[in-house]
C-alpha cells in the first residue's frame, strides 16, 4: 500500500512510518518543518523512521533539508518540503503519486501558544485539512485517517470522556480547530463519499516526544537540576499515552478503513488511566533518581483540569488493547532521553 502521511518528520509521524516501513509499505512524507520546535530535531526523528544512521552535518535549515531529502529518497520513502497551507503544491505531490490512504497528521500542536497565534492555527489546522480533503475528492482517494486530540473535551465534567459526550465547549483555539476538522472531515464523508477515522489522542508520550510537552520538558530541567514550572497545587491529571500503544491505534484503524467502506468513526486513543501532575512528576524523579524543584504557579488560561479516556468503543470496533503502565512507559521514556543526551 502506498500511504501519504503529512506531519511525518514530528514525534507520532516519525514512528507511524518506521512501523508502516517495516510493514514493508510505501510511504510519502509532507511536513514543512515548522519552526513550533527545532527543525533539526525533526531531521533526526526522520532519520530514525527510515532506519539511516548518520553524522548529519548540519549548517542552515534549507540546506539540511535539500541534504535530507536527497540521503532519505528511495523506492519505497519519499519526503517532500511541503506547507499543507499551499494547495498547489500538495496538487502536484497527489498528481504523481497513486495515494491509498492519507494519514494526516501534520498541525501546529499545543494549546497555550494556540491563544498567542489562533489565526495561524486555523490556517494550517482547518484550512490545511481542508485542502487535503478536496484534493482527496478530486484525486478520488477514498480512505483517511485524521489526528484529533482529547482537548475536544474542554473541561467536561463527565469522567471518562466518551466519543457520544458533547464537545460544543472547547476552551483553546486548537481545541476548537480540532473539533472544526472533526465537523468538515465529516462533510467530505457524507458529500464524497470519504472513509475517515478521526482519532482523538489522549496526550502522547515516549521517545522522540515533542519538547514542549510537560514530561519531556521537566525531565530535561530535572536532570539539569533546574526549576520545574508546576501549574496550580498539582491535582491537573491527564490519561497519558504512550507512544507504542497510539501507533497500534493506527495501524488498527488503517486496517479498518481498509476493510470497511461508508465509515466515518471517532476514536479515543487513550490508556483510561489518570495520573495527576504530582504523580507524573515523582515518576520521572524516580525514573531520574534525582529530586525535581517546583515553582509552584497558577493555573494556565486553555489548560483543562483532567483527561480521561473511555476506550470503550476503539477496543470493540478496531480491537485497541493498551497495555503501557505509565511507570513503566516513563522508565522507558527516560532511558530514551538519558541516551539521546549521550
Ligand atoms: N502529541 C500529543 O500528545 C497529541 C495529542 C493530541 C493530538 N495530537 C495531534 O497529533 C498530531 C501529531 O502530533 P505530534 O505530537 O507528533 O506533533 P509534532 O509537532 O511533533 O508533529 C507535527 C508535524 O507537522 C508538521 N507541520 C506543522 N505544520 C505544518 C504545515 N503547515 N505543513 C506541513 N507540515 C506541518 C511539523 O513540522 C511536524 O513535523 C497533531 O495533529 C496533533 O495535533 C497530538
Amino acid at each position: 500500500m502506498i500511504y501519504l502521511i503529512t506531519g511525518g518528520s514530528g514525534f507520532i509521524g516519525s514512528h507511524l512510518i518506521e512501523q508502516l516501513l517495516r510493514n514493508g509499505h510505501s510511504v510519502i512524507n509532507i511536513d514543512n518543518f515548522d519552526d513550533f520546535y527545532d527543525y533539526q530535531i525533526k531531521i533526526k526523528n526522520t532519520l530514525e523512521s527510515i532506519g539511516i544512521i548518520s553524522d548529519f552535518e548540519f549548517s542552515d535549515k534549507e540546506t539540511d533539508i535539500r541534504h535530507l531529502i536527497s540521503l532519505s529518497s528511495s523506492e519505497k520513502y519519499t519526503l517532500y518540503y511541503q506547507d499543507i497551507r499551499d494547495k498547489k503544491g500538495l496538487e502536484n505531490i497527489f498528481k504523481s503519486h497513486r495515494i491509498d490512504m492519507v494519514i494526516h497528521l501534520a498541525a501546529l500542536a499545543g494549546v497555550r501558544p494556540s491563544i498567542e497565534r489562533p489565526l495561524e492555527y486555523e490556517e494550517v489546522n482547518v484550512r490545511g485539512s481542508m485542502n487535503l480533503w478536496e484534493l482527496c475528492r478530486d484525486f478520488n482517494i477514498k480512505k483517511f485517517i485524521c489526528a484529533s486530540s482529547s482537548s475536544v473535551y474542554g473541561n467536561n465534567e463527565k469522567i471518562p470522556f466518551s466519543e457520544t459526550d458533547n464537545v460544543d465547549h472547547p476552551i483553546s483555539p486548537y481545541a476548537a480547530t480540532k473539533k472544526s476538522g472533526e465537523i468538515l472531515g465529516h462533510v467530505y464523508h457524507k458529500l464524497y463519499h470519504i472513509d475517515m477515522i478521526q482519532l482523538r489522542f489522549f496526550t502522547v508520550y515516549g521517545p522522540r516526544q515533542r519538547p514542549d510537552l510537560a514530561i519531556h520538558k521537566f525531565t530535561k530541567l530535572i536532570s539539569e537540576g533546574r526549576e520545574i514550572p508546576f501549574y496550580g497545587d498539582g491535582n491537573t491529571a491527564r490519561d497519558y499515552t504512550y507512544i507504542d500503544d497510539i501507533i497500534d491505534g493506527i495501524t488498527r484503524s488503517i486496517l479498518y478503513l481498509e476493510s470497511h467502506s461508508d465509515v466515518y468513526e471517532i476514536l479515543n486513543l487513550g490508556e483510561n488511566q489518570v495520573i495527576t501532575l504530582t504523580e507524573m512528576v515523582a515518576a520521572i524523579e524516580e525514573s531520574l533518581g534525582i529530586p525535581a524543584i517546583k515553582k509552584i504557579l497558577p493555573m494556565q488560561p486553555g489548560d483543562v483540569t483532567k483527561t480521561n479516556a473511555d476506550i470503550t468503543k476503539a477496543k470493540a470496533l478496531i480491537g485497541y488493547q493498551p497495555d503501557t503502565d505509565f511507570q513503566n512507559g516513563i522508565k522507558k521514556f527516560v532511558e530514551w532521553f538519558l541516551r539521546k543526551r549521550q
